[in-house]
Formats: structure tokens, sequence, C-alpha cells
């Protein structure tokens, strides 16, 4: 069959083919840990749940308008309001499947063809695809200085004519760093005097560890919502642990809103109406599950720490936010897919390879699961690769000796 060149060079996102394969292996009864997939594993807010199931209860399941329920745009609005210190209009909001889906409706509306995007590594893995998708050039920006902060002399350097815009992810993924107010207020005024685009995906803003805070980008910009070059993409996933719901949002000027309503019109219509209800009655909601998911995951990033930092030739910086540690094991002398294979074989832990986020040597591991997962999975990474460690562990009801 011939399909086009463009879809052909779109790469398999590598975290949904793991998560499908780690299913496969669980459900062949294999004791399996995953540390591959982003996704919180409390249950959704009551409310949420509540509210979903009322507006099923109504019978009333139609179309939505294309930009989102006027309910749920005002309770982005709000969010806005106290999250980031801006009033919007909810003309300044569209709601789309996922916050994955916003960012391809921005890049969409934003990028002709050949427009460079410049990414930062290490990076979430769709960026770099989504860019391809609609026939724009990722140009990807790495750190010299091995850390997970670029300079801006070093996004300036990647600049051309042709850049139209960044991305960047803060609280990040796959490292867990946050960009000092510094850097985010240098990048802003950087993209503002060079007519650049900034996206800011701030799907893991609110995880937050050691009671850090961090400045909302709008401070950095003078400038009103309808002139500023900043772009706003957030969502339910990661915070309220709605991955399956999949409502995600952009704040951005009304022009670029309105092209964004009119491209989702032609391809989805409008997310559904029932998980909008159940997106609202989230924001809306009592707040105290995201303290107990960020308490959750903050404590299982001190497990993931100590247990990493045990293991000799490790090289491990501590995640700031978000539920995602990306420690660095060139020491062990594989390339990152051998040693996240050597893993998933030997010990059954997911990972994912580093070279899949633009940096080798590392993998990446979400620690977003149950406390006691993330122990055991620790102790299976450190049973495969410390020498110190027993040499005999359970996994699941076998026991298994180490035998390389
Ligand atoms: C950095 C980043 N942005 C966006 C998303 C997508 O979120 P959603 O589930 O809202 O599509 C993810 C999910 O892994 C992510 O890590």
């Amino acid at each position: 069959m011939d399909i086009s060149k463009l879809a052909a060079s779109i790469a398999e996102s590598p975290t949904v083919k793991l998560n499908a394969e780690a299913a496969k292996l669980r459900a062949q009864g294999e004791a399996i840990v995953h540390f591959g997939i982003g996704e919180p594993k409390n249950k959704a807010p009551m409310s949420a749940i509540s509210s979903a199931i009322e507006k099923l209860n109504s019978g009333e399941v139609k179309y939505a308008p294309s930009d989102g329920l006027p309910s749920l745009k005002k309770a982005i609005v709000r969010y806005t309001e106290k999250n980031y210190g801006r009033t919007i209009d909810p003309a300044n909001v569209i709601v789309s499947d996922g916050a994955k889906h916003s960012i391809f409706n921005v890049l969409y509306a934003l990028i002709n063809p050949g427009d460079q995007v410049i990414i930062l590594a290490p990076y979430w893995v769709s960026y770099p695809e989504m860019v391809k998708m609609v026939n724009g050039v990722p140009v990807i920006v790495t750190p010299a200085d091995g850390s997970f902060y670029p300079k801006l002399s070093e996004i300036e350097k990647a600049v051309t004519p042709s850049t139209r815009a960044i991305i960047i992810n803060s609280p990040n993924n796959p490292s867990g760093a946050i960009f000092s107010d510094e850097l985010v207020g240098e990048i802003v005024e950087f993209c503002e005097r060079k007519n650049i685009y900034l996206l800011t995906d701030d799907i893991y803003h609110k995880l937050i560890f050691d009671g850090k805070k961090i400045a909302p980008v709008y401070n950095f910009t003078k400038k009103d919502i309808e002139s500023t070059n900043v772009i706003v993409i957030n969502g339910i996933s990661k915070t309220y642990g709605m991955t399956g719901f999949r409502v995600g949002w952009v704040v951005a000027n009304r022009k670029l809103v309105k092209v964004m309503t009119n491209i989702q019109g032609q391809i989805t219509t409008c997310n559904s109406p029932i998980c909008q209800v159940a997106a609202e009655a989230a924001l809306n909601g009592d707040q105290s599950c995201v303290d107990t998911l960020r308490d959750t995951i903050e404590k299982n990033r001190d497990t993931v720490m100590r247990e990493l930092q045990s293991i000799p030739g490790m090289k491990v910086v501590k995640p700031q936010g978000a539920f995602y540690c990306f420690p660095d094991f060139s020491a062990f002398n594989k390339d990152s897919m051998a040693l996240a294979d050597f893993l998933l074989k030997k010990a059954l832990v997911v990972t994912v390879p580093g070279k899949e986020f633009g940096m080798e040597g590392h993998l990446r591991l979400s620690y977003a699961g149950a406390p006691s997962e993330v122990a055991d999975g620790l102790a299976r990474i450190k049973w495969a690769l410390d020498p110190n460690a027993p040499r005999e562990i359970q996994i699941g009801n076998r026991k298994v000796t180490r035998d390389w």
C-alpha cells in the first residue's frame, strides 16, 4: 500500500507503544512494573465523575460548540485569572481533545511549510513529530553543558529568518527540571522582540515539589493577551489524573483561537461534552486532590532519588516537578534502547529510552504509580545494574538470580 511520504515519516509514539506492550505482558501474567507512561494512578475527582454521569443520564449528549462549552471556557478563564494572574475573555480559549491535540492545533494554525520550530532537548517525544506533521522543521537545541537547561545564547544561535515558534515545557517531561523565572523571562522577552511565538506547555504546572513557586509566564510580558506572543497550553490529564477524558486547552489571542476553531470544526467538530462537563467540575471543585497527588509523587521522587543514587555509576539530577526522572545511565555501556530492552527482559521494568527525548545515555522513569510499585521497580533496576545488590530477588511469584 502506498502511503504519503509525510505520513510514512511520522514515528510511532514510543510511550504509547510501550504502554501497549506492558499491557500485553501484564495480560500474560507477567509482574511488570511500568515506569513507561506518564499517567498518574489516582482516580478522577468524584465531582468530575458525577458530572459526567449526570450528563449521560440526561440523554442530551449532542455536539458542543467547536471551541468548547461556554461553561467550561468560563472555568478556564477563572483558572487563568487565579493561576496566571491574567484576565482573559472566553474568546481567548479553545478546548480540544487533550493538550496533545491543543499543541497540534496551534502548530497547524501557525506553521507554513518549511517554518522552523525550536524544541529544547530533552523534549517531549511528540513535539518533533507534530512539527513534521504540519510540514514544519523541528530544530533541536541541546544544552552544551549536558544539563537540562538551555542558555538563551544557545537558543539565539538556532534562530533563523524561518523560525516561527519556540516550545518550552517546564516542569519538564522527561527531566522534571523547572526553568528559572529568569530564563523564562529572557525567552519571553526574546520571542516578543523577534516576533516568534512562544508555546508554553504547562501541563505539569501544578506538580511542583519542595514548596517551590514559579512566576506565571504572563508576568514577563507587558503586552496584553491580544498582542503577546505567548501561547499557553494546559489540560486536566496530569493535574487531576484524568488522562482518559482527553480535555486540553489553549489560551491565545482571539484571531488564533478563531482559526483553531475553524480547524477543529473541520476535524473533530468538538470535544465530547461528557468530558467537558467533567473537566469543568474538576476545575471548579475541591482542589485538595491536586495536593494529594503532588504529595504522593513527591514522596515517590524521593524514593527514586535515594535508590538511583545508591547505584554505582548512576548520575541523576533531582527532579523539581512533573513525575519523571531522567537519569544518566551512560556508565552502563549500553545505548538507551538496549538498556531499556535489558531492563524489560531481565527485570520486567518498563522505561523509555532517552534517545526518544533527544538525549542518548539516559532513560526516562515515570514514577506516578503507587509508592509500593515504585519501590519494587527501583529494587529491580538496582538488582539488574548494581553488582553490590543482592544476587537474588523476588519478581512477582518467581525468585530470580542475576546471572550476568
Ligand atoms: C509535556 C506534555 N505535553 C502534553 C501532554 C499531553 O497531555 P494530554 O493528555 O492532555 O493530551 C503530555 C502527556 O504525556 C506531556 O507530557
